[in-house]
């Protein structure tokens, strides 16, 4: 499939996990892929070896919680090119804790890169969407609709931001921009096992564990995701805006 020919994409959190499947994804359906990231090393190592393997993929260095940091980026891709016609906004950090023990730090932090940075970066880009008009994929999360502990900062963020999608298609729909979200469900990526002791064998033992959670009994890929990411920033998905798809193997369903 070459979906996305002749397209510009924006990916923040571009360097790790469901970020990277996406600009793997976009970019092998033939779009320019710009993955955004704060980690330079990780994020410019991933464009290297997709451009080493004939991809357009380039790397920018950016905080997406940042203002100043989203308008330096914006500068910076207005230099390479006048459009832009996909943004997937993906970066997103977890902090867990119970209610009784979040900090005002802990809460600011996730509420400011899962749910602030996709209204800094959409809105610094959406001139760049506005010339052809193209397509925006939030993520959000399972946790967004399911009572869960240690998760409050991070759940009311990705609860924000399925009522961000919703309130960015009724207000750029007139430009022919279509807002849409995936919540993913219990994903395996580097945000679960990174910090682990051995992080190889613990991805090891989430890609074979037995998930009771969902009624496919197992943890979804990275690629999974960026597979229904794709769908939706594609004109596959030309009358789709303003929804949130769930992909999560059937949770809450088993
Ligand atoms: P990950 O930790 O593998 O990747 C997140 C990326 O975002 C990292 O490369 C990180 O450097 C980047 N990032 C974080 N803060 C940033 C900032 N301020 N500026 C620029 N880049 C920043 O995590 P994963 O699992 O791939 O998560 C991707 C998205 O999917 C996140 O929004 C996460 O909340 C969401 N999600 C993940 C699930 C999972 O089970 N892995 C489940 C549901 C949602």
């Amino acid at each position: 499939m070459h979906r996305f020919h002749g397209a510009t994409a924006v990916v923040t959190g571009g360097a790790s996990g469901i970020g990277a499947a996406v600009v793997q994804r976009l970019a092998e359906e033939g779009a320019a892929v710009v993955a955004v990231d704060r980690d330079e090393a990780r994020g410019a190592a991933l464009a290297r070896s997709l451009t080493g393997r004939g991809r357009r993929v380039d790397f920018r260095l950016a905080d997406v919680a940042d203002e100043a940091s989203v308008a330096r980026l914006a500068r910076g891709l207005a230099d390479a090119g006048p459009a832009i016609d996909v943004i997937v906004n993906n970066a997103g950090i977890v902090r867990r804790s119970s209610i009784d023990d979040l900090t005002e730090q802990d809460w600011s932090l996730q509420l400011a890169v899962n749910l602030k940075a996709p209204l800094l970066v959409t809105r610094a880009l959406s001139g760049m969407l506005r010339v052809r008009g193209g397509a925006v994929v939030n993520v959000s999360s399972e946790g967004a609709f399911r009572p869960r502990p240690l998760h409050a900062a991070y759940d009311v963020s990705k609860a924000g931001v399925g009522a961000l999608t919703r309130a960015m298609a009724a207000e750029y729909a007139e430009f022919g921009i279509r807002v849409n979200a995936v919540a993913p469900g219990w994903i395996v990526t580097e945000m679960h096992f990174a910090a682990a002791e051995d992080p190889a064998s613990r991805r090891r033992e989430m890609e074979a564990l037995d998930h009771d959670g969902c009624l496919m009994r197992r943890l979804g890929r990275p690629d999974e995701v960026a597979a229904v990411i794709a769908f939706l920033a594609s004109s596959d998905a030309s009358y789709l805006t303003a929804t949130t798809v769930h992909v999560d193997g059937g949770q809450g369903l088993g």
